[in-house]
């Protein structure tokens, strides 16, 4: 989390900033800053504010005309100390002279910290990044570069960090480990950012830093070092991405735009991987068939939304391809005695390809010698890197914080997966094979005339009619638990509103004490073979006064006997409505904040991507 951003060029940059640093804000909106430098005057503008880029910009007023080339901001999702100004980047060294914005986490900070201040050195905010700017200052001797490649092995814990000095008004000095850092080369002008789309309307050519390398760039040029070596072989790719997908594209927010994107998601995940025999082509796996056939277990890991799609993988899988998969959150799974070994598949799923919890429970698993894969939706990210294959989600950029369309992905890219291992296992036949086939085919087509039909606006109506309920309780049986999952992170995320979700058949073991007169229970109950058995869950919801929002199959009219609302979903096979019954539960909690007035694209406390523990 926290996005960064440094230029350098022959531009007056102070607009590429903040215009780059809106498009980091999905990283963190906590508190926001920038520092502007130029030859001759020094440091010529720095303002830092507490809360989003809106406030950073209303704090900056009007560009004053500033012509300054090198600036360096960042955007802050708060670990260590306290949401205010003071603790917002850049952070500086004592004289000023050193500025710094980072991303990530300066484990050692306190000792740092402790040894710098037994040195005299007064620290002007609680975080650990200004352990940097001192450390860099104690160092520098007339080149920042060298000053930075001797206090990075001095810095324990993961980041990226960019450094500018006021002696060295046309330079900037980055590194990082295990957090992003990646490079723009313009003609004239180099940028450095957490992510790509940050400078993506300037240039489409990038350049990677590896985890411990420290890179110089000054307009002109730039120079990476790996420990003592000069690296002299690095190249300049070209990112063929969207410049649009960063922008709403006439929607309200990102997240209804994003919803509204899911059929080209899901047509594009599946592209040409299925072909019309029912075979599945995923060559990027690192597995050849051979060695696929032979996985006898597999363990998911993945945190968030990206774990309720691990969930409904695990029905797909076991049910399609009969190999056992164990499924758990990558925070608790690192912990754990790992019993994954060689011969099992490994699957991180990770839409960023950065949370922490997740690339650290995959490197757990690769060290024991299972074959991992990153299942993700950013090309060359950390988890690819960390993994021994890939399977991409091809939904392009997601920037809204709610995830919508990555996650519809992944269950689209799981059930490629899972058709794949049930040929190879032979749990299908081809026939079975061909007609799931056809089944995940018609899935985008289906969500495309769903979402083209008068059924969002009435779930938004019935949304809104509930908007000032304190409290909702989500319940769903088979392939429906993780779609409830879902739908209730959905709502707490946006909304704000306290949710439960459990599985249907459990709920009389506790959360059935919860219900009142009036709660608003939603109940996943779509067409399959528990439909009875929830229809029985509803009716004892309903005898403790409970009002029933149910999630049907379009078409099935005997739910609404049993319901007080009816929230339609597109007609599907039974657990490809953990895809289609997602579709109103999306809907629905955007509807319900939306009439609460919030923010759904920058939630309160949240942020896209959670690089720390
Ligand atoms: C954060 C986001 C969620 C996301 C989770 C996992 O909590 O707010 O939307 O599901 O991280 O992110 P990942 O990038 O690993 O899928």
């Amino acid at each position: 989390m926290c996005g960064i951003i440094g230029y350098v060029g022959g531009r007056a940059c102070r607009e590429l900033i903040l215009s780059g640093l809106e498009r980091l804000e999905y990283r963190g909106y906590d508190s926001a800053g920038f520092a502007l430098l130029d030859e001759g005057d020094g440091v010529v503008e720095t303002v830092r504010a507490v809360g989003n880029l809106a406030r950073l910009r209303a704090a900056a007023g009007e560009d004053g005309g500033s012509d300054a080339r090198l600036g360096l901001g960042h955007t802050r999702w708060a670990t260590h100390g306290r949401v205010t100004t003071e603790n917002a980047h850049p952070h500086s060294s004592a004289d000023g002279a050193v500025m710094v914005v980072m991303n990530g986490i300066i484990e050692n900070y306190l000792e740092l910290r402790h040894e710098l201040q037994d040195e005299g050195v007064v620290f002007a905010s609680e975080t650990d990044t200004e352990v940097i700017p001192h450390l860099i200052a104690r160092e520098y001797d007339g080149d920042l570069a060298s000053a930075v490649r001797a206090v990075l092995p001095r810095l324990g814990g993961h980041f990226a960090f960019v450094a500018a000095h006021v002696d060295e008004p046309g330079r900037l000095v980055a590194s990082r480990r295990e957090c992003p850092l990646v490079l723009g080369v313009g003609d004239g002008e180099r940028f450095v950012a957490s992510a790509i789309p940050a400078f993506l309307r300037e240039t489409r050519d990038i350049v990677v830093i590896e985890d411990d390398e420290v890179v110089a760039i000054e307009a002109d040029g730039l120079t990476i070092w790996d420990g003592a070596e000069i690296v002299t072989d690095r190249a300049v790719q070209r990112v063929d991405w969207d410049e649009d997908a960063a922008e709403k594209g006439g929607y309200e927010t990102f997240m209804l735009k994003e919803i509204h994107e899911q059929p080209s998601a899901l047509w594009d995940t599946i592209g040409d991987r299925l072909k019309p025999d029912g075979s599945v082509d995923l060559p990027e796996l690192g597995l050849d068939d051979a060695a696929l056939a032979r996985v006898e277990r597999i363990h998911i890991v993945a945190c968030g939304t990206s774990y309720h799609a691990g969930l409904v993988g695990r029905y797909l899988i076991e049910d399609w391809a009969r190999v056992p998969v164990h499924c758990e959150v990558a925070s608790e799974y690192r912990y754990r005695t790992c019993l994954a070994g060689p011969g099992d598949l490994v699957i991180g799923i990770t839409q960023s390809g950065e949370t922490a919890d997740t690339l650290a429970a995959m490197r757990v698993a690769r060290e024991r010698g299972a074959h991992v894969v990153a299942l993700t939706n950013i090309m060359g990210s950390q988890a690819t890197r960390d993994a021994d294959g890939v399977l991409y989600t091809r939904a392009g950029l997601e920037i809204g914080v709610a995830a919508t369309k990555t996650h519809t992905a992944q269950v689209m890219a799981l059930s490629l997966l899972a058709l794949k291992l049930g040929r190879l296992k032979w749990a299908l036949t081809a026939g079975g094979a061909l007609d799931l086939a056809d089944e995940l085919r018609r899935i985008p087509d289906a969500v495309e005339a769903y979402l083209a039909s008068p059924a969002p606006a009435q779930v938004m109506e019935v949304a809104a009619s509930y908007a000032d309920r304190p409290f909702f309780l989500y319940l769903g049986r088979h392939v429906g638990v993780p779609v409830s999952f879902e739908g209730a992170l959905k709502l707490k995320e946006i909304s704000y509103i306290p949710t439960e979700a459990y599985p249907a058949g459990e709920m009389k073991h506790g959360p059935i004490a919860l219900l009142d007169e009036g709660s608003p229970v939603v109940v996943v109950a779509t067409d399959g073979h528990v439909f009875d058995k929830v229809v029985s869950n509803i009716q004892e919801v309903r005898a403790r006064g409970a009002r029933v929002i149910a999630v049907a199959t379009e078409g099935n009219s005997e739910i609404e006997r049993h319901a007080d609302d009816v929230l339609w979903a597109p007609r599907s096979p039974a657990l490809l409505s953990s895809i289609t019954a997602v579709l109103p539960l999306q809907i629905f909690a955007y509807g319900l904040a939306r009439a609460r007035g919030l923010n759904v694209d920058q939630p309160r406390n949240l942020a896209k991507t959670v690089t720390v523990e």
